[in-house]
């Protein structure tokens, strides 16, 4: 019998997923779901089905179908699909992208960038990326409650993410809101087709300032592969900016937010935590396991038949693998549901799995390390200022974040 067709546009759902994907994983782990922009894609939710999923060659990066709001994003742009209605220079824009692409186009330009990501690199970018942290902290110091999203979780990786690229972060504000409908794709509603036109410009303004005064950073790196050796095009180039800059913050704030609302709903776990350091890289694995900040954007298209959890997904369909799904499966973690900040290494699915693997994997790890030191440093007596089931989940089915958390300091 085909299980019943689920919807994941349902608010219920998008504020509780972990209940449905439980029931999902016993009843049909390979189903058909309805996504919020209204396409119908197949969900996979559980763990070997989601690995096996990520590293097939017949699931498709490229012509996830267009149109389609936050269902497209995933593919083409870690966020949205451009809606129909723009033109096709602007999705064009910001749809060339590694995350968006097969081999061989996904090699070159996954090599173009892939030197500035590597663990050596990221770890010498570890006292900058402190100072940032303790200025933050020292920015909130008179404060006695503040949102801890708003001011250390969001502007951390932003900061990182602007200056390892060359831009600047003034602007920071403006490209959050963008940046902010962009992800939460269709449910973002009438303003997400001047939130990708915004950022595009925002992005040519860029390349052209850098282009007229190079620097030493990779945005002026990646404009001389281009302009110089034409390793990519200029599409290519204003896509590779949009995927660093999206992904490189939208993410790694709820790898922070998730984690503190994890540590802070039950302070025993924080108390712990703050008496053994030795425990934080454990933690913060098992923070991306057990809350992990992409919920679904992974979307793939088969490019033939391809039978997975014993379903056959037809040629041409658009399928969706449910990281949070995976990653809470009792198959492979026999006690999912429990949070335990000693788990050994667990294999988690939260940064993808085979060629499409998280490149900012080594980054977001350090970012969390050196925000988590920070604030059990500077902040022992850190609590939340709401009950955590009051706390308020980010609309849309990408991403897994806060709205906020209000914490006392
Ligand atoms: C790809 C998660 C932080 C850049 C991915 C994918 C996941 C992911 C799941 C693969 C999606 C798929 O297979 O469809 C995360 C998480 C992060 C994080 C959970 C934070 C905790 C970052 C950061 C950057 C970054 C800081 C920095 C620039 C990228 C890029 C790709 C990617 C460029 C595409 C790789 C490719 O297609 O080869 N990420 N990410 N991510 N991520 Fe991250």
């Amino acid at each position: 019998m085909t299980p019943e067709l689920v919807d994941l546009g349902d608010p219920a759902f998008q504020a509780d997923p972990h209940p449905s994907y439980a029931s999902w994983r016993g009843t049909g782990p390979v189903r058909r779901a309805r996504l919020p922009s209204g396409l119908e894609a197949w969900l996979i939710t559980r763990y070997d089905d989601a690995r096996r999923a990520l590293t097939d060659p017949r699931l498709s990066k490229k012509s996830f179908p267009m149109g389609s709001g936050q269902a497209g994003g995933g593919s083409r742009t870690a966020g949205t699909a451009p809606p129909a209605a723009m033109g096709p220079g602007i999705g064009a824009a910001i749809s060339k992208h590694m995350l968006a692409v097969d081999p061989p186009d996904h090699t070159r330009l996954r090599r173009l960038v892939s030197a500035a990501f590597t663990g050596r690199r990221i770890e010498a970018l570890r006292p900058r990326i402190e100072q940032i942290a303790a200025e933050l902290l020292d920015g909130i110091e008179k404060e006695k409650k503040v949102d801890l999203i708003d001011a250390f979780a969001f502007p951390l990786p932003i900061q990182v993410i602007c200056e390892l690229l060359g831009v600047p972060a003034e602007d920071r504000d403006d490209f959050r809101e963008w940046s902010n409908a962009v992800v939460a794709g269709s449910q973002a509603g009438p303003k997400l087709g001047p939130a990708i036109e915004a950022m595009v410009g925002y992005i040519h303004t860029l390349l052209a300032e850098r282009r007229a005064k190079p620097g030493d950073d990779l945005l002026s790196g990646l404009i001389q592969v281009r302009d110089a050796e034409d390793r990519l095009t200029e599409e290519e180039l204003s896509s590779m900016v949009f995927l660093l800059l999206v992904a490189g913050h939208e993410t790694t704030v709820n790898l922070i937010g998730n984690g503190a609302y994890l540590l802070l709903r039950d302070r025993a776990e924080w108390e712990r935590l703050g008496a053994d350091r030795g425990l934080l890289p454990g933690a913060i694995e098992e923070f991306l396991r057990y809350e992990g900040p992409v919920e679904t954007a992974t979307f793939r298209v088969a490019t033939e038949d391809v039978e997975i959890g014993g379903v056959t997904i037809p040629a041409g369909d658009p399928v969706v693998v449910s990281l949070l799904s995976a990653n809470r499966d009792t198959d492979q973690y026999p006690d999912a549901d429990e949070l335990r900040l000693d788990r050994p290494n667990s294999h988690h699915l939260a940064f993808g799995h085979g060629i499409h693997y998280c490149l900012g994997a080594p980054l977001a790890r350090l970012e969390a390390q050196i925000a988590f030191t920070a604030l059990l440093d500077r902040h022992p007596d850190l609590r939340l200022d709401i009950p955590a089931e009051d706390l308020r989940w980010r609309p849309g089915l990408l991403l897994r974040g806060l709205e906020e958390l209000p914490v006392s300091l």
